[in-house]
């Protein structure tokens, strides 16, 4: 039985941008999409009543970490990932593969998995193609990915050639493991920044046939035009009616520029970061939260917007308790971060399905320009 659907239901004629929703067993989500970060079961700083109020659709959670810390075994015990952090809309688990290569001190990697040790309390761990998807079962997360090698940038391309085989091999174990009939999955290209690694990639990788495809290791240091041209070069050699995963991206710039160019999910830490370190988002550019020009100031963060956080609090009052190191600073302006996210990409659909995303990118882009600190 096939749970998993994902209906294109609109091509921008004017660009790649599309519109479309997938279905999994914990509801609907309409595409382009971003996906709040939860890395541990958490996204920082809200509960899942606040982030179904800011409108998210989705979260993230990670492979690597919540192995790790409680152990996948614990959080199956509690029945899953969606029970025990009482989120009951659709999760994606990364597959531990990226988090092992940026977080620990890599050890062995070899055809079989790749061995390291915990960025905790430096035991010894390995994780392997099945592994990861054993870990993703015991978490029942609604969408999977597979196990791949993330190379860093720059890098050889002799290193990215031998790379994209074993990302393939692995792909294709993660594939054959068992899983719950209702939990998708999706492969992931590589390639670094050479376009016919890419290219063999992702056909390696469609050939496989997954539920949905995600452009892997961009982001990780190259260029901003680096990474739209690596990811418009990319989108075309994936299927149309399987969503396309922009792994890791980005900011509100990159979103507008890879829906442009086909994308249909994105995931970053940056809004939840941002927003503890005082870093906001506005429909003029960034802003800082702890700067002397808000001492006085009445006015909300973005008076465009309409979260919690605008229609009841000042930027004075906002400036004043992240100076004072209150932790309502931190989960205020994560609200308004999420929520500014989480606005554009509806916006953005909107904009599509209304046959204006050129023109409504351009005066966005525009817009973030004005303001900014
Ligand atoms: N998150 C950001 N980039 C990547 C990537 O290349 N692979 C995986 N698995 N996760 C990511
Ligand atoms: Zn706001």
């Amino acid at each position: 039985m096939v749970v998993f659907k994902f209906v294109l239901e609109k091509k921008d004629s004017e660009s790649k941008a599309r519109i479309g929703y997938f279905e999994t067993i914990h509801g609907r989500v309409e595409t382009p999409i971003f996906m709040p970060v939860g890395t541990v079961g958490s996204v920082k700083t809200v509960t899942p009543h606040e982030l179904k109020e800011i409108g998210a659709q989705i979260i993230l959670g990670n492979t690597y970490h919540l192995h790790l810390r409680p152990g996948d075994d614990i959080v199956n015990h509690f029945g899953g990932l969606h029970k025990f952090i009482n989120w009951d809309k659709p999760i994606l688990t990364d597959s531990g593969g990226f988090q092992v290569f940026s977080l620990s001190e890599l050890k062995d990697l070899t055809e079989d998995g790749v061995t390291f040790r915990s960025h905790l309390d430096g035991r010894k761990i390995f994780l392997s193609p099945e592994k990861s998807i054993e870990i993703q079962s015991n978490l029942g997360s609604d969408i999977m990915m597979v196990l791949d090698e993330c190379v860093p940038y720059p890098c050889e391309k002799s290193y990215v050639e031998r790379s994209i085989e074993l990302t393939a091999m692995w792909a294709k174990r993660c594939k054959e493991a068992k899983r719950n009939f209702w939990q998708a999955l999706f492969g992931i290209v590589q390639g670094g920044v050479y376009k016919d690694l890419r290219k063999i990639s992702a056909e390696q990788i469609v050939e496989i046939g997954f539920d949905g495809y995600a452009l892997g290791g961009l982001s990780v240091g190259e260029e901003n035009n680096i990474m739209y041209e690596i990811t418009e070069f990319t989108t075309d050699y994936l299927p149309e009616d399987r969503p396309r995963y922009l792994m890791g991206v980005g900011t509100p710039e990159d979103i507008l520029e890879c829906v442009e160019r086909g994308v249909d999910m994105f995931d970053c830490v940056m809004p939840t970061r941002n927003a503890r370190n005082g870093l906001l988002f506005t429909s003029y550019g960034k802003l800082h939260i702890k700067r002397q020009d808000w001492k006085m100031s009445d006015d909300p963060i973005d008076p465009h917007c309409d979260c919690y956080t605008c229609k009841n609090f000042s930027r004075g009052y906002l400036r004043h308790l992240y100076k004072a190191g209150e932790i309502l600073a931190l989960r205020l302006n994560t609200i308004h971060n999420l929520h500014f996210y989480i606005s554009l990409v509806k916006e953005i659909r909107n904009a599509i399905k209304n046959g204006c995303f050129k023109k409504f990118k351009r005066e966005k882009l525009e817009m973030f320009k004005i303001g900014g600190d």
